[in-house]
């Protein structure tokens, strides 16, 4: 029988033994939105916000049946921090958050977030998401990517109610975003910078749809172009420093609160910006972390040896430096919001994507 008609008849073992870091699961906690957000006022029209988004995506990842309704619920159930959305939600309170389209449009958003996820655990053999077995640990890499496919149809489902620019915003999001996993994946072609390709990356994989979010909030709740536009590359800048503070994450976090296995990156021998910086330094004392982050880090002493090594590494201070930077220039780009607690509170969320790593 193969794995999708054994789900189909909801006998699909939890645990097929598809991940080859099974026994590696543990139990963390799920992420949380974040300390960034505002209360007052401000907080409480997000907080409804965000309740219409999740009574929206509890619909949109319903079936009538009741494995994939099991599957393509299982990471929103799961918890997240609603990153997205709630950028969407923050941007529209520029202008009138109760708009046709603010709530689908953060939904679609999420919901694309939601179902890169699955498909990214499976490329990255994650074990661990959202405090919660990965859909692929769980059932089956095959499991994994069909749900985040269906997540995906989900997505263009509402996006259909949006309009054809809404419709075309989205497609080419997603195909940034496809290009940057795709771009990590296959790695720098000799002779380009590995910097200059990995920062690339985290704007395609990442930076598109944060600034989308932020561009469909916007956009929705009726802002003008320049505001629109503006916000979109907020989203970039931030989007981009979102990803990196996520990356040094993987090496810094010890009590297991992002809700996956740290070290991934190192087992799967993706080399993210500390690594990279070790990797173009020549310092003889860096010789071994250089041996080590140049392949897959399987073994577990040698795992835990890199990261040790990691961790203390002059490569974490620079890559901590960037990470502030991108942080800057995404503030920066909060010049042409009108001041207030919208503004205050997108400042704030650049102070938190510096200080959640540290
Ligand atoms: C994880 O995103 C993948 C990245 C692009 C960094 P989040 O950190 O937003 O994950 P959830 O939604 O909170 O689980
Ligand atoms: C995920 O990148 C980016 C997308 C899902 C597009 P990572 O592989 O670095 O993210 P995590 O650490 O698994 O969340
Ligand atoms: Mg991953
Ligand atoms: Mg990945």
């Amino acid at each position: 029988m193969t794995g999708a008609r054994a789900a189909v008849e909801g006998t699909i073992p939890e645990v097929p033994g598809g991940s080859p870091h099974a026994h590696r699961r543990i139990s963390t906690p799920a992420s949380t939105i974040g300390p960034w957000l505002p209360d007052g006022e401000l907080g409480a029209s997000l907080a409804e916000g965000l309740a219409r988004v999740e009574t929206m995506l509890a619909e949109a990842v319903g079936s009538e049946h009741a494995f994939i309704r099991e599957a393509a619920g299982h990471l929103m159930s799961a918890g997240g921090k609603r990153f997205r959305p709630m950028l969407a939600l923050l941007a529209a309170q520029l202008g009138d958050p109760g708009a046709a389209g603010v709530t689908e449009s953060a939904v679609v958003c999420e919901l694309t977030h939601l179902a890169t996820l699955y498909h990214d655990d499976v490329m990255d053999e994650a074990v661990v998401r959202r405090g919660a077995p990965s859909a692929n640990s769980r059932w089956t890499n095959s499991i994994a990517i069909l749900t985040g496919d269906l997540l995906f149809a989900r997505a263009s489902d509402l996006l259909a109610d949006l309009g054809p620019e809404a419709v075309r915003i989205q497609a080419q999001t997603f195909e940034r975003l496809v290009t940057g996993q795709i771009r990590e994946t296959v790695g720098a072609e000799p002779g380009v910078d590995p910097i200059a390709h990995y920062l690339d990356v985290l704007a395609d994989k990442t930076g598109s749809l944060v600034a989308t979010s932020a561009r469909f909030g916007a956009r929705f709740a009726g802002l003008d172009e320049a505001l629109v536009a503006e916000l979109t590359a907020f989203g970039e800048e931030v989007g981009v420093a979102f990803q990196l503070s996520d990356d040094l994450l993987d090496i810094v976090s010890q009590g297991g609160t992002s809700g996956k296995l740290p070290g991934t990156d190192l087992r799967e021998g993706i080399a993210t910006l500390p690594a990279l910086f070790a990797l173009a330094d020549d310092a003889p004392a860096d010789a071994r972390l250089r041996e080590l982050v140049s392949r897959p880090v399987t073994d577990d002493e040698e795992h835990a040896e890199a990261l040790a090594l990691l961790r203390s590494s002059t490569a974490l201070v620079r890559a901590n430096g960037v990470l502030a930077e991108y942080a800057d220039r995404a503030r920066a780009r909060l010049g042409t919001v009108p001041a207030g607690d919208v503004r205050d509170a997108l400042s704030a969320l650049c102070d938190y994507v510096v200080t959640r790593t540290s």
